[in-house]
């Protein structure tokens, strides 16, 4: 009998991980912000004055609710989110869809299975009326597993500015994923953060209360949790770039000093140079015009754009 010992399989997380850390500039995937404490930063962020997005995109909702319905115009639909977070926002549409009689069953997507349980339980306190079946993975995977299922038109929800996560080469091979699972005629209300003035996007992403940086350096305490890395958190400092040219703000996590980290789950150390940055975030703001061409470009029509009263932000309805 062999007595070779395999090693075990990395997960997912340590593959990303092993990846990030050992390519040049070093990056980690702003996806794995949301641990049960990143899902608990992220909601403190979204409370903070200087994070317009939530307020703009609130407000919208608040504002344009029976548009929204209107526009949608379809009598039965499942109502898809894709990364619904505390569905803090979406509540304010749910609402208001169920008052008006519409006919649909809310399936919010989302990777953290913590964050769904708890946007369960409150919709179940909250809006008793409504039909919610959550469903934990990742987006494609659940979308994929929907495909065809149900014969209802679907409408799929990707808000908060999610999309800026991506680059826009990223954008538009997610959204041509997404069109590929859906039907001509379903619709997607997608969030976009939009160019405004410089200092109002960059103070948005570093907060004087350090709650951003606390948000960011977080990843590094996951990985010494989950993957048994030795990370100091103090080593490294939280840095925010704009640039209004191409829209995007990026976060990077900088090393204060000469430093090695050993990973136990990769059975590796990296060594970070002085002042050496890791990649972590990237929020990109989109112009109306490059919004236009990137639902063009991946497959839907654009339907209505809703604004805030600032025009700092847009949710659009597009159709497939
Ligand atoms: C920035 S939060 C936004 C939450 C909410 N949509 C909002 O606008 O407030 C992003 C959410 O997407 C989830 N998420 C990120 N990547 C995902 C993926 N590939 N599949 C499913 N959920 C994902 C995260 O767990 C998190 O709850």
């Amino acid at each position: 009998m062999s007595t070779t010992h395999h090693p075990q399989p990395l997960t997912a997380f340590a593959r990303d991980v092993l990846q990030g850390l050992s390519g040049t500039p070093r990056k980690l995937s702003s996806r794995y912000f949301y641990d049960e404490q990143g899902d608990k930063l992220f909601q403190q962020i979204m409370r903070m004055p200087e994070y317009y997005l939530t307020d703009c995109e609130l407000e919208i909702f608040e504002r344009r609710k029976e548009d929204i319905l209107r526009a949608i115009g379809l009598e039965q639909f499942q109502l898809l989110e894709l990364g619904a977070g505390d569905g803090m926002k979406t509540k304010v549409l749910l609402r208001h869809f169920l008052e008006s009689g519409a006919d649909f069953r809310y399936q919010p997507i989302d990777i953290s299975p913590n964050v769904l349980m708890e946007l369960e339980e409150s919709l179940r306190a909250e809006l008793p009326a409504l039909q919610v079946k959550s469903l934990p993975g990742d987006y494609f995977k659940v979308l994929h597993e929907l495909r065809g299922g149900g014969g209802q038109p679907k409408v799929v929800l990707f808000l908060g500015a999610n999309i800026g996560n991506y680059t826009r080469e990223e954008a538009v091979s997610f959204l041509r994923s997404v069109a590929a699972e859906l039907n001509p005629g379903d619709r997607l209300l997608i969030g976009f953060d939009l160019k405004k003035d410089p200092a109002v996007v960059l103070d948005a992403y570093n907060d004087p209360a350090g709650v951003t940086a606390a948000f960011n350096l977080n990843l590094l305490r996951r990985l010494n949790r989950e993957l048994g890395a030795n990370f100091e958190l103090q080593g490294f400092k939280h840095w925010e770039t704009y640039n209004p040219l191409s829209g995007e703000a990026k976060s990077y996590l900088v090393s204060r000093k000469d430093q090695h980290v050993f990973i136990k789950a990769l059975n590796r150390s990296f060594h970070f140079e002085a002042w050496e940055a890791i990649d972590v975030e990237l929020s990109k703001k989109y112009s109306i015009s490059e919004l236009e061409s990137l639902a063009e470009q991946s497959g839907f029509a654009v339907q209505e754009h809703f604004f805030d009263r600032k025009g700092y932000f847009v949710d659009s309805l597009w159709r497939r």
